[in-house]
């Protein structure tokens, strides 16, 4: 640590996300944990001409949470809530899609936010339960067929989510392939493998949003027991045709990459530690909520968010104007020793867990108890029905600095 100077260090530079160091959940800690105690509000450049010139870096729990929990003075609604300058400075030309209820603030948040939290209540929750079970069933028959290794990227972490949540906004199943395609386009951006120019990335939106039309269209049509009928029936008339685009985009974008991204980091961290991974073995039949929790904190599949100041704010010494950008470094956050006990340690158990991944302000995830059950019953299905989850080769991770997902993780599963 004594060796890093700041100029040497950007915590968003995407390259050391995907060279990162599997030790360390794939994250720079050094790096963080310097930040938070020397420079723990600072001007980062970035020169890259995908990203936005500069943002304050927000490295500590605290702070990370104060900004998140203020949306008066730390808004949502002026450019995008990350770091691309595609959306923030250049607007892609797009008759349509207005911002989804994540770069909204105030009345207009709780507007489009209301309308959706028709679809997460506990009931609709409880419903999820066997319909998700099925599918991880699915998952786990399927990769059990695989006669040697297999990309649990691809075998197993992605069906599940891609399911789910298919299955939840109403996609037919035909379209779901298509459909997350788009949505692994918006989610690479920087790394070559996937994406190859951020032109590709405006062509996934484009057709993303005229889809999320399409699909409106068809369960205003054909109702059926799926998140956007319920969202359809229970709001009906409350949003216009752009919020609709922009809000089912949100959906597929945030919710399906994310849940995937926990569940690789998870089981890679599972099979680096033999004795986490027995203690979860011996709970296969009903996973503690402290799980999902543990591996989403480690996990961290947004590393950050941005927002905007709405005035002059004064933070440790520096003077932040209004205007300016702020970035919360959640991942840092999630392992600031303030805030949680011995934070690099692997503790399924763990609780409290006050870790930031969900976000915890007025943007708190609205599907976060879905990206939990989802989590929980795949490892519940998987676990059980296997005795042995080994690697078969170093695990690979994208690059970049916003979503955390893994390129591939090789794997060899042995069936109970
Ligand atoms: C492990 C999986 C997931 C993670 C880590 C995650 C993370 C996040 C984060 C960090 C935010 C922004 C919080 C903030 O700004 O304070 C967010 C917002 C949101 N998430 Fe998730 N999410 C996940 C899964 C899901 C799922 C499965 C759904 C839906 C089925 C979903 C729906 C949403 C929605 C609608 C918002 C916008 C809420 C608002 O702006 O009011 N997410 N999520």
């Amino acid at each position: 640590v004594a060796t890093l100077s700041l100029p040497d260090v950007n915590p968003l530079d995407p390259v050391i996300y995907g060279t990162g160091d599997p030790s360390t959940y794939g994250l720079p800690l050094d790096v963080y944990k310097y930040l938070r105690e020397e420079k723990p509000c600072y001007v980062q450049e970035f020169g890259n001409p995908l990203l936005i010139d500069r943002v304050w870096m927000i490295t500590r729990h605290e702070d990370t949470w104060a900004i998140d929990r203020d949306s008066e003075t730390w808004a949502a609604n002026r450019g995008l809530v990350n770091t691309w300058r595609i959306l923030n400075i250049d607007p892609i030309e797009y008759p349509g899609g207005k911002p989804a209820m994540l770069t909204l603030d105030g009345p207009e948040h709780r507007r489009n936010r209301g309308v959706f939290s028709h679809a997460f209540t506990p009931n609709v929750l409880a419903g999820l339960e066997t319909k998700f079970r099925a599918f991880a069933k699915q998952v786990v028959d399927a990769a059990l067929r695989v006669d040697g290794p297999l990309d649990f990227v691809h075998q197993v972490a992605n069906p599940m989510p891609m399911q789910a949540l298919g299955d939840m906004l109403g996609v037919p199943e035909a379209d779901r392939a298509k459909f997350f395609g788009w949505v692994d386009t918006f989610a690479s951006p920087f790394d070559t493998r996937v994406v190859t120019g951020m032109d590709q990335v405006e062509a996934a939106i484009k057709d993303l949003m005229d889809y999320a039309l399409e699909l409106w269209d068809l369960r205003t049509r054909e109702p059926g027991d799926d998140l956007l009928s319920t969202v359809i029936a229970g709001g009906e008339g409350q949003l216009s045709q752009d919020e609709i685009m922009g809000n089912i985009s949100l959906l597929a974008n945030g919710a399906a990459e994310s849940t995937r991204t926990t569940l690789s980091h998870g089981i890679h961290q599972l099979m680096r530690d033999p004795d986490q991974m027995a203690w979860l073995r011996e709970r296969a039949d009903d996973i503690p909520v402290t799980v999902a929790q543990e591996l989403v904190r480690i996990a961290t599949p947004f590393a950050h968010f941005v927002r905007t100041a709405t005035k002059d704010v004064e933070l440790h010494g520096q003077r932040i104007k209004e205007g300016d950008r702020a970035c919360m470094l959640f991942a840092s956050a999630n392992f600031d020793p303030q805030a949680f006990d011995e934070p690099e340690r692997f503790d399924l158990s763990r609780d409290p867990n006050p870790h930031l991944s969900f976000g915890r302000g007025p943007h708190s995830c609205l599907g976060k108890h879905v990206a939990s059950l989802e989590i929980k019953i795949l490892l519940e299905e998987l676990l059980q029905r296997t005795k042995d989850i080994r690697p078969a080769g170093d695990i690979s991770y994208i690059s970049d600095n916003f979503s955390r997902g893994v390129y591939s993780l090789p794997v060899t599963l042995t069936k109970a």
